[in-house]
């Protein structure tokens, strides 16, 4: 099929993306200068244009992290002290554990995970629904594994029972909070696998939880205070804590492991070094934002309870709700709607999501209101 053919395909099947501009102004958008409610977004706490905390950040930043660049990798001179700041503070919150600074969370999974595949004798068995990023490390490293139904324990154990005697290590990969369908993994089951089968690995990313649960925003994982249960926990910076990057968490001669086997680790320049003091300075301040939390979690009980009673099939158990609307036409049209009544939730579609399960992903935020929410209900 010719570069043309396929771009045609994809538009015939209405399919085709396309970037369009788009300028911020707090819980807004404007695109091509018509201003639409942003209800697209994942910055969860609405932290990122917040300007007392930029203010805040500016004022207290030190000389030393005033770089735009770090201008190498950290395996050579790109290992600024801000870095091992960051990891030795987030270290103090869970103990056991040391932490790996990565750029971005598609750079963690896919690297991560072809470096744990490496190992010999590893089989992943993964969540049906898990986010690119891992299923992409899968992919350019050769794994082994196998993927169960969403959140179907039963058919991961059936896995496991007829795999086990052929490996030395299974890993588990899943999302805390599902990015598309707003569900939680099933955390007792996992732990009670691992406890149950000894060569099991947990492998839980937490992008979608990080910032919006526990006293200390610090996820899922450590409000249930799993920590010590998860091998690999996986926060990544981009949503609720408003900024970029990822990082590991796991334990110490696995931290060395990836070092020197992950190689998005090693083959990228680090982030700058400014942006790495943000995502400490937002880290910092994650216990002060129990209000933003629990404003985020009350928003999102009002939305799907709205949803329920006009009979909307929907999914999601959070901050993260779906409304289900099947063909790709459907969901495009809806989105068009919304758009043209002033709220911004565009269509999701294969391959984000499969085939025939189009929809518009509503990602909430601390700083909307019950009247925006329930303006958008109306037009559904
Ligand atoms: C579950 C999950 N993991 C990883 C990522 C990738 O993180 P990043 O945006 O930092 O590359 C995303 C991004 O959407 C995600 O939803």
């Amino acid at each position: 099929m010719s570069l043309e053919n396929i771009l045609e395909t994809l538009a015939k099947n209405h399919n085709l993306r396309s970037l369009t501009p788009l300028k911020h102004d707090g819980n807004f958008v404007f695109k091509n200068d018509i201003k639409l409610l942003n209800l697209a977004g994942n910055d969860y706490l609405n932290l990122s244009s917040s300007k007392t905390l930029k203010d805040e950040f500016l004022s207290t930043l030190k000389d030393e992290n005033l770089f735009f660049s770090s201008s190498s990798s950290r395996s050579l001179s790109g290992n600024f002290e801000i870095y091992e700041e960051f990891e030795s503070f987030l270290k103090t919150k869970f103990k056991e554990k040391e932490i790996l600074h990565f750029n971005s969370g598609y750079h963690l999974n896919i690297s991560c995970i072809a470096a744990l595949a490496s190992i010999p004798n590893t089989l992943f068995l993964a969540d049906k629904l898990i986010h690119a990023s891992m299923i992409d490390g899968l992919g350019i490293s050769g794994a082994k594994f196998f993927r169960f139904r969403h959140n179907d324990m039963e058919h991961l154990e059936n896995l496991i029972k007829k795999h086990y005697e052929n490996y030395e290590q299974i890993i588990i990969l899943s999302e805390a909070l599902f990015s598309m369908d707003g569900d939680f993994c099933d955390f007792k089951a996992l732990v009670a696998f691992k406890e149950k089968y000894p060569k099991i690995k947990l492998y839980i990313d937490e992008a979608h939880s990080v910032g919006c649960f526990g006293d200390d925003g610090l996820g899922l994982v450590k409000a249930l205070n799993l920590e010590t249960k998860v091998d690999f926990l996986v926060f990544t910076f981009g949503k609720a804590i408003a900024s970029m990057g990822a990082c590991m968490i796991c334990e110490k001669p696995f931290k060395n492991f990836f070092i020197n086997k992950a190689r998005a680790f090693i083959y990228s320049t680090a982030l700058p070094p400014i942006n790495v003091a943000w995502t400490k300075f937002i880290f910092e301040k994650m216990s002060k934002f129990k209000e933003k939390r629990e404003n985020l979690q009350s928003l999102a009980e009002f939305f799907k309870n709205k949803f329920i009673q006009k009979n909307h099939q929907i999914l999601g158990d959070s901050y993260i709700i779906s409304l289900l609307l099947g063909e790709n036409k459907k969901a495009i049209e809806v989105a068009k709607k919304l758009e043209t009544n002033g709220i911004f939730a565009p269509a999701i579609k294969e391959p984000t999501v499969a085939k025939n399960t189009a929809r518009i992903r509503f990602s909430l935020h601390a700083g909307l209101s019950k009247t925006d929410l329930e303006k958008a209900i109306e037009l559904l």
